[in-house]
């Protein structure tokens, strides 16, 4: 094979975290590669030891640009013949209870995760229609599959991205396009340092008196010590995500980790009302929430005790 018939590999996000761990992955292979990331964390490649070849581009992309998404599509397609395999890995979580969303918490979370791997999908389609061959990852999640509290945006999101893909994926068959959801569960990161929050929500984070200040406080610390226990590293998913790429028919749902295999087995085959309980009953201390709110403007008012759902 010369270096022209080797794959072409677009990576989003590469400069840190999973993208980066793919990024390095991928390196010792012979495919193409087209190492993106925003502008500003451009210099990471060179810290981490990456930099640019004859089959390796190092780009500024920021995935909300229409305009350097066109750039970099156009580039490959102009000087490699197009991209071969687009993995969609940039995304970004916010932690807002449904109450504390804004316009512009929701537009920047549905932009990243969901509309720009869409419209980078819509870029590279025509190429991989007209070469009846090509690869589509895009990084789930588990919140993609279920969601938790104070976590709407995110799944909605996820949620969102995970129904447009399985519509592809019966839409680009024919082209012999596989199309695949990487999705996985905890990862051992400080990834969740990098969550972003509302106005509203960062305010109900830090004060004590919030109604919902028991949602964010065991939610953040939750999530937190389950990535920092967890075993499953971003090299771990990487490796799920190289596996995937190599695999002759790809399904369209990967769990990129053990913990999601078990969410998803949880999710298809307990009914939905034992689910939910189950669920709602491992939230940390989940009978203290809106204790504060009970008292109004108390902190550390009678915690309530008496909550229940009623799950359908
Ligand atoms: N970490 C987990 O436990 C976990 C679990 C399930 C799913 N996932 C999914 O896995 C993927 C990677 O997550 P991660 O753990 O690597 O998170 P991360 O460490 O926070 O990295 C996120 C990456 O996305 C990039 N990004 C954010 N906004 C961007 C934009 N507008 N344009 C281009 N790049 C942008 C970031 O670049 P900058 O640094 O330049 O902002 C960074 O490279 C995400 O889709 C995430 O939802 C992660």
């Amino acid at each position: 094979m010369n270096s022209d018939s080797h794959p072409v590999v677009l990576v989003t996000g590469a400069s840190t975290g999973l993208g980066l761990a793919l990024a390095r992955k991928l390196l010792p292979t012979p495919h193409r590669l087209i190492l993106t990331a925003r502008e500003s964390s451009l210099p990471r490649f060179a810290a981490a030891g990456i930099s640019e070849s004859d089959r390796v581009w190092l780009r500024a992309l920021d995935v909300t640009s229409a305009a350097e998404r066109q750039r970099v599509v156009d580039e490959a397609d102009a000087k490699w013949g197009g991209v071969d395999v687009l993995i969609n890995n940039a995304g970004i979580a916010y932690r807002a209870v449904v109450e504390h969303i804004t316009d512009d918490g929701r537009l920047d979370q549905m932009n990243i995760n969901f509309r720009a791997p869409m419209e980078l999908i819509q870029l590279v389609l025509p190429r991989m229609r007209a070469k009846r061959a090509g690869r589509i990852i895009n990084l789930s999640s588990v919140g993609g599959m279920m969601a938790m509290p104070t976590m709407a945006l995110y799944s909605a999101s996820k949620f969102a991205l995970e129904g447009a893909t399985e519509s592809l994926w019966y839409e680009v068959r024919p082209w012999n396009i596989h199309v695949s959801l990487v999705q996985p569960g905890f990862i051992h990161s400080n990834s969740f340092l990098n969550t972003r929050y509302t106005a509203a929500s960062k305010r109900a984070h830090d004060d004590p008196a919030s109604p919902y200040f028991h949602h964010y406080d065991r939610m953040a610390r939750m999530i937190a010590r389950l990535m920092n226990s967890t075993r499953h590293t971003h090299e771990h998913v990487a490796e799920v995500i190289l596996r995937t790429m190599r695999q002759k028919n790809p399904p369209l749902r990967v769990a990129g980790t053990p913990d999601a295999h078990l969410f998803g087995l949880l999710r298809r085959f307990l009914p939905r009302g034992l689910y939910h309980r189950l669920l709602y009953g491992r939230l940390p201390e989940v009978k203290i929430w809106g204790g504060a709110c009970e008292v109004p403007g108390a902190a550390g008012a009678k915690p309530n005790s008496s909550a229940k759902i009623s799950a359908d």
